[in-house]
């Protein structure tokens, strides 16, 4: 594929800005999971300061103490606003969203909505953990449709899945990953709409997790599900908390299409009551006003994939690593270097480096690792340097 690089936003690549002491100062999961002397890569929560915006935004808040409970359309409108611009996508109808806790608690929502206990959720591993539990929390019952060995969809397999699904006679649903989280894959539009065909074809209710769809590698385009053909009865989730590193602020949106909307109007109200109103205003200040920011991410994020590419054939070239279209993450096939099922733990361990485990990834993880590259150049070359020296 032709990788044209981004444009550049005038803004520093953030990914520059923090010092590993500066990091080691934070008291979130990254940092506190492991020891002072683990360098971590693992969970999905970035190296970088915020956005000015955002920043602004939330302490212009604080300052006026405006810190109640969440109200108004704002965010769907900077999320519609950011898709038009972005993607080219004008039908994110704001009258049919609502603002969610977060966007695995809004997978839990739409799930609900659309499935029965008992039910099957199709998912395509190896995929983003938590999916498993969530699912199998909610009383949902998970089906799998693995991957290709190109990490791509299989829509054969895809199919079988849908089909043994409705076997039963229930409500199924499939849990599309859009992008993919771990293999960084970008579905094209002729795969979504194949998968629309599908769903439509066997009843299938289709929720996407589209929270990863802002973090696209340089000449590689996002599609969002609910703009392809025949995706009208889709639901999917997006937030700004991956892009613009806003996890602790928690806010997300669901978004139905036209033929979901009375599916999505019988979410209980409750459920708007979850997301924090600081969270509402850091992400809609994001979509609103942080795409210079953004930009730069993302140059930022590409440079890096380069650099873990030359790192590895330099350090490891026994691992088999497709760099991803989209996310901060890497999925590395570490078969070859004879290290068990998972080598994360040999790179913990020997190596002092945190990787996310392949086997909790589900069907196709075993013996990978996915390490998270929105760190500073020296981190993630240090990063390689210790996997490196566990093999020794
Ligand atoms: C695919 C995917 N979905 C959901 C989440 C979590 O999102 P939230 O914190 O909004 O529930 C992540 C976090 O990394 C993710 O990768």
């Amino acid at each position: 594929m032709t990788r044209i690089p981004h444009e550049s936003s005038g803004e520093p690549n953030p990914l520059r800005a923090l010092t590993l002491d500066r990091l080691r100062l934070r008291t979130s999961m990254k940092w506190r999971t492991y020891p002072d002397d683990v360098l971590p890569l693992w969970v999905a929560e970035m190296d970088v300061p915020l956005a000015e915006p955002v920043v602004r935004a939330v302490g212009d808040a604080l300052a006026l103490g405006d810190t109640g409970y969440a109200a108004g359309t704002g965010y769907a409108e900077a999320l519609a606003a950011f898709a038009a611009k972005r993607w080219g996508w004008h039908g994110l109808a704001v009258e049919r969203t609502a603002i969610v806790p977060d966007v695995m608690l809004g997978v839990v929502e739409m799930l609900r909505l659309v499935t029965g206990p008992g039910d099957p959720v199709v998912v395509n591993p190896p995929v983003y953990p938590p999916f498993f539990p969530f699912v199998e929390h909610l009383d949902r019952r998970i089906a799998e449709a693995p991957l290709g060995a190109d990490g791509r969809l299989d829509l054969d397999v895809l199919e079988a899945a849908y089909r043994r699904a409705v076997a039963g006679g229930g409500r199924a649903a499939h849990l599309l990953c859009s992008p993919h989280n771990p293999t960084g894959t970008v579905h094209t539009a002729g795969e979504l709409a194949a998968v629309a065909a599908l769903a439509d074809r066997y009843g299938v209710r289709v929720v996407a997790d589209e929270i990863h769809a802002p973090l696209t590698a340089g000449g590689v385009d996002f599609v969002p599900y609910l703009s392809v053909p025949g995706a009208d009865s889709g639901l999917s989730l997006m937030s700004a908390s991956k892009a613009w590193n806003l996890a602790g602020l928690k806010a997300a949106l669901a978004v139905a299409g036209p033929a979901a909307e009375a599916d999505l109007a019988l979410l209980p109200e409750e459920v708007g009551d979850g997301p924090s109103h600081v969270g509402v205003i850091a992400h809609t200040a994001a979509l609103r006003e942080g795409s210079a920011w953004l930009d730069a991410l993302l140059g930022g994020l590409d440079d890096n994939r380069r650099l873990l590419a030359a790192l590895l054939a330099d350090e490891l070239p026994g691992v088999v690593h497709r760099p991803g279209e989209a996310t901060y993450l890497a999925w590395l096939d570490c078969r070859a270097l004879d290290l068990g099922d998972d080598p994360a733990r040999v790179f913990l361990e020997r190596g002092r480096v945190a990787l996310s485990p392949g086997p909790q990834f589900g069907t196709g993880g075993a013996g990978h690792v996915r390490l998270n590259l929105a760190t500073s150049p020296e981190i993630l070359t240090e990063g390689v340097r210790r996997m490196a020296s566990a093999l020794r």
